[in-house]
């Protein structure tokens, strides 16, 4: 049997002893032995659960018990999940994870102390809630130099943009449903403003190239300036709009070339396999020199697919409990990454203006013989929607200052 104990017992926590009570004699048969909760640090009691009366309140508790060999962690936010996870670490504990935040913020240190207390720092459910990404991208892809990694990363704003899309929901309906079905960060402003996606991106990068970005350091733009009209322009452009994180390097063939990392809205067309991944569910694609294009699908949020992560790295820690594991160096990225207005990209524009619609669809073309127009010239108002050709955010701004006002920019996936 091994001890473990849950900081948090929120929608993960709460989640974790769920999947652990239930299939405990199915996780027996494949390790060999059972997982006993033996302590839940949480600052309330939880007098009516059936693990009620192992909580305490001192992480003291859990640091001092040498019977303790797992410490699960999912309390969210830097502080004190940061502090009780290297505690733990120094205690000679292994920490497996959800919480993006202290990994794409600590995660460098937190794997160094790790690694000199012989001890592991898994964080499998910190990206993707249920997708087995962390682990495939670290093991089955590590004959590859990986170039590039795109993903749906957050399930929440999927939740919300498919239910805006498909369902004709409010922004503020969508989101009060994603925060009862357990997806939504505790403050959601986490989730629409693309702070969690970001993490997540850093936290993807960091494996995919060595190097941990400060999340703070990444352009991050969320959905809330999404609307109805720029759902409208990428319908008729053939796609749908989609939060993505990218990270990748700017010369794909080049494994020495600068990193760029970025998360915004983007158009999908509806012939990329991201446009079809809808709800709560998260995809990454990833880009190796090897294997070509490999894609995880899944739940990305929730109490159970999350736990179902949570366990899978308590699992992998019990039946390697012996081995020395080698633990990945990520280097703390000092500066920001490449500058991101230099990526190719075509991008769907709305141009506010005072021309008539021959003039402005004239204009457009003056610069981009090809631009796509959208907008037809009886439901012209005064907007006129367009694709340009693939160019660079900085070449399509300049071009487009003398014309009128830019009253969307969204970046159509390449
Ligand atoms: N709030 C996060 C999301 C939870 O919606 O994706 C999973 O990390």
């Amino acid at each position: 049997m091994i001890n473990i104990a849950l900081l948090g017992f929120g929608v993960v926590g709460g989640g974790v002893a769920d999947v652990i009570m239930k299939n405990n004699e199915t996780i027996a048969r494949k390790t060999g032995e059972h997982i006993h909760i033996k302590y839940i640090l949480d600052l309330r009691e939880f007098p009516d659960h059936p693990l009620g009366g192992r909580v305490v309140h001192d992480m003291n508790t859990i640091l001092s018990d040498p019977e303790v060999s797992v410490v699960a962690e999912m309390m969210g936010g830097a502080h004190p999940a940061y502090d009780y996870t290297r505690a733990a670490l120094e205690a000679g504990k292994h920490v497996v994870t959800s919480n993006k935040e202290v990994v794409a913020t600590f995660g460098a240190e937190l794997l160094r102390i790790a690694k000199e207390h012989h001890v592991r720092y898994l964080f499998e459910a910190s990206v993707g809630g249920g997708i087995p990404v962390i682990r495939p991208m670290s093991s089955c892809l590590a004959a590859n130099e990986l170039s590039e990694v795109d993903g749906i990363l957050n399930g929440t704003t999927n939740y919300i943009l498919t239910q805006m899309i498909r369902a004709g929901k409010s922004f503020e309906a969508a989101l009060a449903e994603a925060q009862d079905k357990g997806y939504a960060e505790r403050n959601p402003a986490a989730d629409v403003e693309g702070t969690d996606a970001c993490r997540k991106i850093c936290i993807l990068a960091a494996l995919a190239f060595g190097r941990l970005y400060a999340p703070a350091s990444v352009h991050t733009e969320g959905i809330t300036a999404v609307t109805a009209e720029d759902v409208a322009d990428a319908e008729a452009f053939g796609g749908v709009i989609k939060l993505i994180g990218r990270a990748g390097r700017l010369n794909p063939d080049d494994p020495c070339s600068e990193t760029f990392l970025l998360v915004s809205p983007h158009v999908i067309v509806h012939e990329n396999p991201l446009s079809c991944v809808d709800d709560v569910f998260n995809a990454i694609l990833v880009r190796g020199n090897a294997v070509g294009d490999v894609m995880f699908y899944g739940r990305g949020a929730g109490n159970l697919p999350t736990a179902s992560a949570v366990v899978a790295d308590i699992i992998d820690i019990m039946t390697h409990i012996e081995a020395e594991i080698f633990v990945p160096d990520w280097e703390s990225a000092d500066g920001a990454p490449a500058d991101f207005t230099a990526l190719p990209y075509a991008f769907l524009c709305r141009l506010e203006t005072v021309q008539s619609y021959d003039e402005a669809c004239a204009s457009i073309r003056s610069i981009w013989t090809d631009a796509e127009i959208l907008t037809a010239a009886d439901v012209f108002e005064g907007k006129l929607s367009f694709v340009t050709p693939v160019t660079t955010e900085k070449e399509a701004r300049c071009a487009l200052s003398s014309l009128g006002t830019l009253s969307a920019m969204l970046r159509v996936m390449p």
